[in-house]
């Protein structure tokens, strides 16, 4: 099966002068679809901020993205309308869930198909579906503040689905959770990944959270090492 990210030489340079910080150096990267791809590296080596270039989300300096055949930036240059192609395509979970507070659980998750204008029946219960799937199905009325962090990591997945994106991009998402609730996000991430087919990327600075990965790629100062230890 073909790739469905392909990362070469993505470079990111923040700053000029004596401020100047490569971020990214030179990393390269693929993921196959219902693969399970870890980024493990310290603070500050670049995870983000290569979860942000691939999310497109911030541009990189130089470099290749190729997204589900779609070639997004050649040599730094953008060649697509990345608003387009985040909302297709991406789906992203954060550390701190990043949940409106002002919505149900049911509403984060439905408002993220409503922003492309699926509104119907289908997408109604597509976000019953999800929750359910998420094991927060019983939470549905609840709001942010009266979930647990494992909750809210699950809700926050639930909603990062909801446009069944081919590429999800998952930045430290056990970070803000205890030892067992962090791996039971962990494993339904795994979960999503062989039974959604998505190809998935989770950075982390925590390398017991990654077992059982198909591929963990080491982060050092914005250099990718080790690209193919298998957990
Ligand atoms: N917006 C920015 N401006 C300047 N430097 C930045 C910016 N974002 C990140 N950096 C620097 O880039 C490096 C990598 O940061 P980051 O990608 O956030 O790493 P990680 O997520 O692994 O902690 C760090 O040295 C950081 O200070
Ligand atoms: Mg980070």
């Amino acid at each position: 099966m073909s790739a469905v990210l392909r990362v070469h030489n993505l470079t990111k340079i923040y700053g000029s002068g004596e401020t100047m910080v490569t971020a990214l150096d030179d990393a390269c990267l693929e993921v196959h679809p219902a693969e399970l791809v870890a980024v493990v590296g310290p603070s500050g080596s670049g995870k983000t901020t290569l979860l942000t270039c691939v999310g497109c989300v911030k541009d990189p300096t130089s470099g290749f993205i190729e997204i589900d055949g779609e070639v997004v930036y050649d040599n730094g240059w953008k060649k697509v309308d990345l608003h387009r192609l985040r909302r297709e395509k991406i789906g992203f979970v954060l550390q701190t869930f990043n949940l409106i507070p002002f919505l149900t659980t049911w509403e984060n998750v439905f408002i993220a198909m409503d922003l492309v204008a699926k509104r119907d029946q289908r997408a109604k219960t597509k976000a019953n579906e999800l929750l359910d799937y998420l094991q927060v199905g019983h939470r549905l009325r609840n709001y942010p503040e009266n979930l647990s962090g494992g909750e809210k990591q699950r809700v926050a997945i639930a909603r990062a689905l909801a446009n069944d994106p081919r590429v999800i991009l998952a930045d430290e998402p056990t970070a803000q959770l205890d030892t067992e609730r962090g791996k039971n996000v962990m494993e339904l991430i795994r979960k999503l990944a062989r039974e959604k087919n998505s190809a998935v990327i989770v950075v982390t600075h925590d390398r017991r959270m990654v077992e059982g990965f198909d591929r963990i790629y080491m982060l050092q100062d914005g250099k990718m090492i080790n690209p193919d230890v298998h957990a």
